[in-house]
């Protein structure tokens, strides 16, 4: 089959993997409302495109953090890579650096920190989940900023995992032949198969649910990287966030598969964009799947997206290129969005290039 679009990934990679991982990579958290909503939410988004605009030269490249990267498109942390493909975390690390973006490796990765580095030159940020064992967390924060890793994006929505029934039903584990290679050698590196989901036991067991605002304060006394936070939708806890001295908040509900019935994240970007007047970065993830919902995103004030399960369903059906030949569909469909709207670059798109639902009645100044 032709592939001409993003989400025919989904579709090729559910023939191609055992039920077991294809589920763990689909599946939402309960009812999956939130699952389905972060797509549903991107089609009630309609455009205002402008017309006769020179739109000869379009330059989809952008900032984050400082770094220059060719499209505001980067990949999300996802664990388990290998399960995808054996080449894993490191083909979707290589993939990044030919698109020239960001890839984010999960602390749960099936490459380690230094296997990841060792993949070439590339930008990388490192996702954080915070363990127990506080020592075990900061050697590991040490170890990514030694390979060269950019900036902690630290995971704020997990003190649990989200109850994901198909996980249950299939006594989810990562299969014995693989290891969480963060934690190689030690009994963290291997999951025990259990009577639910052998990652909702490892996670109940292992990671801080007395996580809080206070321990922010304690991660940077180890690192001086940018702290990333990522999980964060109310006002609330992005005016915290900005008092906390983060970096950049990205709206994300971890792609539906803690919390359901949250918004879905085009939803609650507004909110946290208003709140956070400009003082840092505001990212999204969740559900994009079209250029068309990476322009929707920037308009509403991300500075850029992150991209989940795509890069799982490209990597399980076609390696290295299938993330990299994914990547450069949303970075071809953004940039036909962006002229077909009349934006010659990623700051000329603006919140009036787009209409919601529950937006006021357009006031349009009189001839
Ligand atoms: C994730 N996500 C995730 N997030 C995180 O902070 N650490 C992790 O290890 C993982 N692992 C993970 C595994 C799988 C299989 C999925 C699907 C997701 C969440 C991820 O970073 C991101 O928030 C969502 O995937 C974005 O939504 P989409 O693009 O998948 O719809
Ligand atoms: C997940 C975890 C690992 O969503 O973040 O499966």
């Amino acid at each position: 089959m032709e592939i001409t679009n993003v989400s025919e990934y989904e579709k090729l990679a559910k023939e191609t993997l055992p039920k077991m991982i294809y589920d763990y990579y689909a599946s939402g958290a309960e009812d999956q409302w939130t699952l389905k909503e972060n797509r549903n939410a991107f089609s009630r988004i309609l455009f205002r495109p402008r017309v006769l605009i020179d739109v000869s030269d379009i330059d989809i490249s952008t900032t984050v953090l400082g770094f220059k990267i060719s499209m505001p498109i980067m990949i999300a942390p996802s664990a388990m890579q290998k399960m995808a493909h054996p080449e894993g975390e490191c083909a979707t690390a290589r993939a990044a650096s030919a698109a020239g973006t960001i890839m984010t490796l999960s602390t749960l990765a099936t490459s380690s920190v230094e296997e990841v580095a060792s993949t070439g030159h590339g930008i990388r940020f490192f996702q954080l989940y915070v363990f127990k064992d506080r020592n075990l967390v900061s050697q590991l924060v040490k170890r990514a900023e030694r390979a060269g890793f950019k900036a902690i994006v630290l995971t704020v929505d997990t003190p649990r995992l989200g109850r994901r029934e198909a996980d249950i039903k299939n006594r989810f584990v990562l299969p014995p032949h693989l290891t969480l290679k963060n934690f190689e050698g030690l009994d963290l590196g291997k999951m025990v198969q259990t009577e639910d989901s052998g990652l909702a036991s490892y996670a109940s067991s292992q990671l801080d649910q007395s996580l809080n605002w206070k321990d922010l304060q304690w991660l940077k006394t180890i690192t001086k990287l940018p702290i990333l936070l990522k999980g964060v939708v109310t006002a609330e806890d992005a005016q915290l966030a900005v008092q906390a001295g983060v970096a950049g908040i990205i709206v994300s509900n971890h792609g539906a598969r803690q919390l359901d019935y949250v918004p879905a994240t085009i939803m609650a970007l507004e909110e946290v964009v208003e709140s956070v007047e400009g003082r840092i970065p505001v990212f999204l993830d969740g559900g994009v799947r079209r250029g068309t919902d990476i322009f929707k995103a920037l308009a509403l004030g991300a500075s850029a997206v992150f991209i989940g399960r795509p890069v799982l369903f490209a990597l399980a059906v076609d390696g290295e290129n299938g993330v990299r030949k994914m990547l450069q569909m949303l970075r071809d469909e953004f940039e036909l969005a962006m002229t077909l709207s009349g934006c010659q670059s990623v700051g000329m798109i603006t919140r009036s290039h787009v209409m919601t639902a529950s937006d006021p009645p357009r006031v349009v100044s009189k001839l």
